[in-house]
Order: C-alpha cells, then structure tokens, then sequence
C-alpha cells in the first residue's frame, strides 16, 4: 500500500505558544513529519510566537531539541531536519502588550495562506483573537485554530464564541479535538456509512448498548495544576468521549462535508438526557502498586477532582431509544485502551440447543494501541461431536490487512493541521456543538460542585476503576469489557 499524499497550498502558519509543550511534543513534530511525507510546499513557514527573546536561531535549535526527543531516530537524517528547520521562522509577542507585533505583521505573506494557531493557555485566546484583529491580520480567508479547552461551562464558552464571533467568522474558527483527528475515529465513519452491512442494524432494535472507554495508565503528575481544577469530566467526557458518542451515534450525514456532519453531530448532543445521580460515577485514584494517589500527585490532600468517570448515557430519539450508551474513561488504570464497542442483540430465536448459544455479535473499534476493527461472529466450533458454537473475531488489525504502512498512521495533530491549511472544517468542532456538550455536562458537574464534602469513588492506581463503575453495568446485567491490551 502507498499513502498518498495530496499537496497543500502554500501558507504562513503562526503557532502563538510556539515554545510551549503542546508545541515541542505535538505540533512541530507532526509538521516535520508532514514536511518528511513531501507534503510541506517549499514556500510553507512555521512562525514560532512566544514572549521569550529567542531569536531564529534559538528557536530553530529548540526545535531541533523537541525533534530529537519526540520524533523517531530513524525519521531524523541530518538533511531532512535542516530542510525543515528552515522553514522555521520565530518573533517575539507579548500576547497582552504591543511588543512584537509589526515585527510580526511584516513577517507574514500576502499571497498565502494565514493561520495562527493559539497553543496558548485558554486565558490569552481573547487577548490574542483581539490583537491578531485589531493588528489588520486578519484577511478573508485567514484561520485561527483554538486548542481545548474551550471554556470550562457553558457560560464561559459562550462568552468566548461571542467574543472570538467579534473579530472571526465560524468558517475561520477550527476548534481543536484531537480525537477527531484519530485514524480509526475516520475509520468509524467509513465502516458505517460505506458499508451496507452495519447501517441497517445500527439502532436500539439490533444493538442492546455501546460502551466507549478512553483509559489511560499515566497519572496527571506534572500537569496537576490544570488538571485539579478540571477533571476527567471537563477534560475528557466534555469533549473527546463527546465526539465518540456523536460519531456513533449520529444519523448518515448527507454528504462528507463539514457542517452536514457536524449538524449531524449537533443534533446527538441535543437528544441526549439529562443524567440521573445514580447513573454518574466518579472515581478518583490512590496509591497502589508504588504509584502514588491522585492526592499526593496534585498536591491537594483536601482535592475532590475526579480522574475517573462513568456515565449511562441515552438518547433520546427514535434511533436509540433504550440502547444506552456506556462512558467511561479514567487516569491511572490498568491499560492505555481506547475503544468503542458496540454489542449487538442476541438472535430473536435459537434453532440450537441452549447450552450451545454462541455469544451476541459485538464489533470493537480501537482507537489504540494497534488501531483497527474486531467483529466477533458465532460459528460452529470444528469438529464432531454435535452443534456446539463458538465465538470468533473477524480481526481487521489495520497493520495486518494493510502492510507495514499502516502502522505509520499519520498522528492526529498532523492530520488536522493539514486540514486548516486545506480550510476542512469537517473534523473540528462548531462553536453550537461545544456548546451543547457543556449544556448536558454542566448539571453533572454543579451537582458535584454543590457538594463539596463529596468524595469521588477511591480506586487503586492500576486498577479497573471505581467497584461503583462495575456496578452501573451490572445492574443493567451487562458488563464493561476488561481494561486489556
Ligand atoms: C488530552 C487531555 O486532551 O487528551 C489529557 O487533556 C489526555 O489529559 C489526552 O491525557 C489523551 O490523548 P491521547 O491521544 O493520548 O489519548
């Protein structure tokens, strides 16, 4: 197989927040990737933006840096990182002052495309959506990309959709979620909506629930400031695990096009119900296994952030009525696993014996690791002895149907930045649609918050998550897949 790679027009991309994390770990190296694809025209330059007096050449050298560390050895001949430090350019702005910026306004190109990037604390994005503004930076078809998170309620986001409304159309605002970006997350549009199989089965009268688990092993050491004050809710069900519910869940759009899709979207978040207490569960880890607990990573003995949640979801509209939607997603567990499984109905009927019944068809979307699909279909089990069934998966591990180009599947970061220069909306999300997933998290998170003396659920750090979480599902009579890679 050979990946393809459409060229991009030229483009002068400002990333405000140039020597930040975000920008070391994901932004640059996906942009030297793309560079290292043949995808970057010669034209292309990268604007790093920051308050610090670095200079070109300092700036070049930090990224040099942040290659080394997050880029492949093998993906680093000398050349390849020179051409592309050479697309590098750097100016020094103060966000909040004046300083920098007609260095910054002579930097750019008339005759390309403009983007700036705000890889800034959420604070500045005002501040920077004012001053790109009031600078004369803004040109028709120039684009801003704004990294989550997008306010931390609904009244916040509002106020920064007004505010950013002010100074930019919605077809130049591209709100980044990551996951949108995800290779198996297109993938999942793909397999519904061009295959005849699944869609005629896809509703509450074939399929009995979805699950949709985002586990991560790491802690939230090092970022325990943001974190504390956000939590899984606002970090991750509020948007990533959002998105996986709306793609799931959404009605085909009548074309692949941005705002089809995202109306499509839209219109899932607004049928979801408002969550009853006991159908939230929300766990916060302790010490296990020589990990420390979430209290001694944030260093907030008194903290009642969670780093867990689960949620029984529904939707409540004539496709999904009565097939509930299981969330869950948490730091500090037993696996790095993100997937959706959707578990069919059993056949209405069985023509064999009882205790010969094979399992219920389930298909299994991993996002990672070793992205790809996984049906698992009943079939006789080999040999005499009578009619007994098995279940077996019908394995579409993408770096096996595929060949090894497969397994160099292009990092989300790179996808959607490629995607702004291209001026595709489709994968970002409306300022309507971060809104609605606010307006159904918001009572979730006030009846927390209401309560302060609440404690999260405690879990050991390693494990499964809260015996809460167990519970929710068990109490339908189902339950979670195991947290295993
Ligand atoms: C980010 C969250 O948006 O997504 C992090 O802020 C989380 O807390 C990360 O770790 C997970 O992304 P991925 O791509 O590693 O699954």
């Amino acid at each position: 197989m050979v990946s393809r790679v459409i060229p991009v027009d030229p483009f002068d991309l400002v990333i405000f927040g140039g020597t930040g994390d975000l920008a070391r770990r994901k932004i640059l190296p996906g942009l030297y990737r793309r560079y290292l694809a043949g995808q970057m025209p010669a034209e292309a330059r990268v604007i790093g933006a920051a308050r610090s007096d670095l200079g070109v050449e300092g700036y070049r050298s930090l990224i040099a840096e942040a290659l080394e560390e997050f880029v492949a050895d093998d993906m680093r001949p000398a050349e390849a990182v020179a051409g592309f430090l050479d697309h590098l350019g750097y100016v020094a702005v103060d966000a909040r002052g004046e300083t920098g910026w007609a260095d910054l306004t002579s930097n750019l190109r008339d005759s390309v495309v403009r983007a700036f990037y705000f890889s800034v604390t959420p604070a500045l994005f005002s501040d920077l959506a004012e001053r790109v503004h009031a600078h004369g930076l803004v040109e028709p078809d120039t684009r801003i990309v704004v990294e989550k998170p997008f306010g931390r309620d609904l009244a916040s986001a509002r106020a920064l959709n007004a505010e950013l409304a002010t100074h930019f159309d919605e077809s130049q605002i591209y709100r980044i979620d990551h996951y949108l970006g995800k290779e198996t997350v297109q993938n999942l549009m793909a397999v519904r909506f061009g295959n005849i199989l699944f869609e005629p089965l896809w509703n509450a009268q074939y399929i009995d629930h979805v699950q949709i688990t985002v586990a991560e092993t790491v802690g939230v050491g090092g970022r325990g400031s943001y974190y504390d004050k956000s939590g899984a809710m606002r970090d991750m069900v509020q948007n990533h695990l959002m998105q996986l519910l709306c793609l799931t869940a959404m009605e085909p759009p009548a074309q692949f096009e941005p705002d089809a899709v995202r109306d499509e979207k839209l219109k899932v978040i607004r049928a979801l119900q408002a969550v009853p207490e006991p159908d939230v569960v929300r766990g916060q880890y302790t010490a296990a296994g020589g990990m420390p607990g979430y209290l001694e990573d944030v260093e907030n003995p008194d903290s009642t952030t969670e780093s867990f949640v689960a949620i029984r979801a529904q939707i409540a509209n004539w496709r999904w009525s009565g097939t509930p939607f299981y969330l869950r997603t948490g730091k500090r567990l037993r696996a790095r696993l993100s997937e959706i499984v959707v578990r069919f109905k059993q056949t209405r009927h069985s023509i064999f014996d009882a205790d010969a019944r094979g399992a219920p068809n389930e298909l299994t979307i991993r996002l990672q690791p070793d992205e790809g699909m996984d049906l698992r279909v009943t079939i006789k089990e080999p040999g005499p002895g009578g009619m007994r069934l098995i279940d077996v998966p019908l394995d579409m591990t993408f770096a096996d149907a595929l060949g090894p180009d497969a397994e160099d599947v292009t990092d989300a970061y790179e996808r959607l930045i490629m995607d702004v220069i291209r001026g595709n909306q489709t994968l970002f999300m409306r300022g309507d649609e971060v809104e609605a997933a606010w307006a159904w998290t918001d009572p979730i998170i006030e009846s927390w918050e209401a309560d302060d003396r609440l404690r999260p659920a405690p879990y050991d750090a390693g494990g499964a998550g809260p015996e809460e979480a167990l519970a929710l599902m068990h109490r339908d009579g189902r339950r979670w897949k195991d947290i295993r890679t």
